[in-house]
């Protein structure tokens, strides 16, 4: 944790508040603490920039003065004036939220972070936004601008799309909070970001934090914040078919072709677009390839397990199926292990036990 006197962080919240009382952007939610109009905007300017956000609060607030008013429109009404802002999960959350507090809780929108956090569509951001704008409470919004001015004025390196860095600048974030104006403190943050210590150009000659800002002073503006570079996980569904016949044989095939696993051994098996039933296997081409005459089918794992690899994560079933016996070459289970299989299969060899 990064230790700062109670004196510097008065110091950080005081100079942040000094600025945005002289250089705060006059916006229609700025002169509200009606929590619904506070919930609007702050939904909508999520991924959105405050130009561009405007007049959407402006035309749905026209439109929709209550949460009533939203409640009750159709949903078809609710997307057509959200039409070009874009996620429109979001638009759809707002709506279905509205209707639970028009419905559920009379209209009376929660004052609560936890009770505020409980709506669709609301998260970690959004509830300490509105309960520190509207309720007065000392809840630290990170959004990306919070995130780049902690970064650059600590001289934090962790990265901020890490589940650390989110825990690491969270925690900082609330010691930093003014519990007298947390509302205010807020949203200076929120602007400073946005308008002085931007991502590109920052105006540290002019910056009310300049004597003290690690960054600038140790020249790591351009550095930070630093965000991870995130590998794209391909899911994979396996479905292995364990078979086993009344002589205790199975059927292990190498695999082939390029990719992981090259060359080692493994049960045959159905790779699905997605998590598959009993009913949707036995259908399968797979399946019906193998010379299955009379069998029965048990699943090993209720639960999938979840095999990580560092570009894919592969989501296992192991599906025992017992026969007689199976017109193809087989081998004897007691040899399995002789075979070199990827370690998925050597994990579920030494929990399974043929002879049960
Ligand atoms: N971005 C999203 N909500 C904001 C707010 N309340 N103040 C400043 N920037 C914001």
């Amino acid at each position: 944790m990064y230790y700062c006197s109670k004196f510097l962080k008065m110091k950080f919240s005081n100079r942040l508040i000094d600025w945005y009382l002289q250089n705060n952007r006059d916006l229609p939610w700025r002169k509200t603490k009606n929590p619904y109009f506070i919930w609007l905007s702050e939904i909508m300017l999520q991924q959105t920039r405050v130009n561009q956000g405007l007049s959407y609060y402006l035309r749905f607030t026209e439109e929709f003065p209550t949460v009533f008013g939203l409640a009750n429109a159709a949903e078809s009404e609710v997307l057509k004036l959200w039409q070009g802002l874009g996620y429109y999960s979001r638009a759809r959350n707002l709506h279905h939220s509205a209707k639970y507090i028009a419905n559920e809780l009379q209209g009376v929108f929660p004052t609560t972070y936890d009770e505020i956090k409980k709506l669709k569509g609301v998260g970690d951001y959004t509830a300490s936004a509105i309960s520190s704008i509207c309720f007065d409470l000392p809840e630290a919004v990170v959004d990306g601008n919070v995130y780049r001015v902690l970064a650059r004025y600590f001289g934090i390196d962790t990265p901020i799309n890490s589940s650390k860095g989110v825990k690491e600048f969270k925690e900082l974030a609330q010691t930093l909070i003014d519990v007298k104006k947390p509302g205010t403190h807020n949203q200076a943050i929120m602007d400073f970001g946005a308008l002085h210590c931007k991502p590109q150009n920052p105006l540290c000659a002019t910056c009310p934090l300049n004597e003290s800002c690690v960054a600038l002073e140790k020249v790591q503006i351009k550095k930070l914040p630093v965000k991870e570079k995130k590998i794209k996980v391909r899911k994979r569904y396996f479905n292995y078919l364990v078979i086993l016949t009344d002589r205790k044989e199975t059927v292990l095939n190498e695999r082939k072709g390029k990719g992981i696993w090259q060359g080692l051994y493994e049960f045959p098996v159905l790779e699905s677009e997605k998590s598959i039933d009993e009913t949707a296997l036995v259908v399968s081409e797979k399946f019906n390839q193998l010379p299955l005459k009379k069998y029965q089918i048990s699943l090993f794992n209720e639960k999938e397990i979840v095999h990580k690899l560092s570009h894919q994560h592969l989501y296992t079933k192991f599906w025992i199926v017992t026969v007689a016996s199976l017109e193809q070459s087989m081998i004897s289970w007691s040899a399995v292990n002789k075979y070199p299989v990827p370690v998925l299969i050597a994990n579920f060899l030494k929990d399974f036990n043929p002879s049960h």
